[in-house]
């Protein structure tokens, strides 16, 4: 059915002003003042609110098996979540263990999609072991629209990577255009250093950050960057938490290293007394890298807002209460993560948008159209113009409301950000032109996902 939402203020990365939507098919068709429809079409005033393009969530975790368990939420629960905070594609990494065949892992994590998710998705390619083998795979991978790998620089013998395969890996994405992502921590000076600390007795969920402190992260992010400039390939730093990684990978942007860097949501608005709490409060937020001390919030404020962070993503990856508690005897066992991607727009906008932290297009950038640009997806996806596919979120910021998990999609029983008020949410989500969700509830198509086969960009 063809869709006209009208008179909205549109606002996309770099424009503002009224205008009629006209979508027919799955694509926009018009925009202008006036727009008529024809009989049968759906019409939506758009009066008052604020119309965004679809927002592109670059980083959650949904089929995941980790640490003696597996994250709770299926595509169906994950992609329903996503739609009504305003989340119309996600990127999921792809992370079949170093015991895992990288080809069948992918067409694992494919299956877990195909037909469930409610929204678009694509998925980060983990390269966890590089062998005989391995590189033949990968483009083949790649040839079926996967355009960016992940690595984990952290996670020792599980799926972390060690130097020589990173070099190998970077290798190879030069070759085929592949930008990589990467989780950058030492894994060996975390492992050394939870021996060290659980040797000591310290065996709380407070102990997680000091197992990981900052340098460990900035070390990864350095080496990260170092090898990047040696291979010339182009590298995006998963959320990186604190100033001491910024100022690394900083200095490799400057020196003209092809590196790009995503701040997931709750290195913005948690700290680490939040992991420091007694139990299994603390244990609901061990996440790696770890909450930081509250000063490194600011910082990645401010650097979201000048564009030095480019993205924001989640990192979303619930385990519940029950399998954050596999942790009571030691903090290693603490599944890590933390659910938000049902969060992440109505929390950006809320605490960045509103309280004068963040302008409104560099907002849409950073949770949209920067990822679009950065993992092949624009302009079908991040912007709002002709030709572009009709995933949209019509915006209220009136509403107001409070973030609870009694009330939330995911399939969680915490929430990492209980009680947090929110100012704004969508009224209407649509994915390609069908209306997903109505004033906070799913009104559509379970299923209506698409893989989203993404050309390689050769930055
Ligand atoms: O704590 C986290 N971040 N859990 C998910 C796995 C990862 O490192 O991204
Ligand atoms: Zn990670
Ligand atoms: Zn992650």
């Amino acid at each position: 059915m063809p869709l006209l939402i009208r008179n909205a203020e549109i606002v996309t990365a770099d424009g503002r002003y009224h205008a009629d939507v006209y979508a027919e098919g799955e694509t926009v068709t018009r925009i202008g003042r006036d727009l008529e429809a024809p009989p049968g079409a759906e019409i939506i005033d758009g009066t008052g609110k604020l119309l965004f393009p679809g927002f592109i969530d670059p980083h959650v975790h949904i089929y995941l098996p980790f640490m003696a368990t597996f994250a709770k939420d299926t595509h169906q629960t994950a992609s329903v979540a996503a739609l009504i905070g305003g989340t119309t594609s996600y990127i999921e990494m792809c992370c079949p263990s170093r015991l895992d065949d990288a080809l069948e892992g992918y067409q694992l994590w494919k299956s877990k999609a195909e037909g469930a998710s409610a929204c678009d998705y694509s998925f980060h390619m983990s390269v966890t072991k590089f062998e005989e083998g391995t590189e033949g795979q990968l483009r083949e991978i790649v040839a079926d629209g996967i355009s960016s790998f992940k690595i984990f620089l952290a996670y020792k013998n599980f799926f972390g990577v060690e130097d020589g395969e990173m070099y190998q890996t970077l290798q190879l994405a030069k070759k085929l255009g592949v930008i990589v992502t990467a989780h950058c921590e030492n894994a060996e000076l975390v492992a050394r250093l939870q021996q060290g600390l659980l040797a000591e007795g310290k065996t709380g969920p407070e102990w997680h950050e000091p197992s990981r402190p900052e340098s460990v992260e900035a070390e990864g992010t350095h080496r990260f960057a170092t090898f990047l400039e040696a291979t010339r390939t182009a590298g995006y730093v998963v959320h990186l938490s604190c100033q001491k990684a910024l100022e690394r990978a900083m200095a490799a942007k400057s020196r003209g290293v092809r590196l790009w860097i995503e701040s997931v949501l709750p290195h913005f608005l948690l700290d680490k007394t939040y992991a420091e709490r007694p139990g299994v409060e603390g244990m609901k937020h061990v996440m790696s890298p770890p909450l930081r001390q509250r000063q490194n919030q600011d910082v990645l404020w401010d650097a979201l807002a000048n564009g030095f962070v480019d993205t924001v993503g989640t990192d979303h990856c619930p385990f519940d209460v029950a399998q954050k508690a596999l942790g009571s005897e030691a903090f290693t066992q603490i599944p890590n993560g933390i659910p938000g991607i049902e969060e992440r727009v109505n929390l950006l906008y809320t605490y960045g948008v509103k309280r004068g932290r963040l302008d409104l297009h560099r907002f849409v950038d950073a949770a949209s159209t920067r990822a679009a640009r950065l993992f092949g997806l624009f302009p079908r996806k991040g912007t709002i113009a002709v030709g572009s596919d009709a995933d949209l979120v019509l915006y209220d910021p009136e509403y107001r409301g409070v973030i609870s998990a009694a009330t939330q999609h995911t399939n969680c029983d915490y929430s990492g950000f209980e009680g947090m008020s929110i100012e704004g949410r969508p009224s209407v989500v649509t994915v390609r032109g069908r209306v997903q969700v109505r004033d906070g509830k799913f009104v559509g198509e379970h299923g209506r996902g698409r893989l989203l086969k993404r050309e390689p960009v050769y930055f």
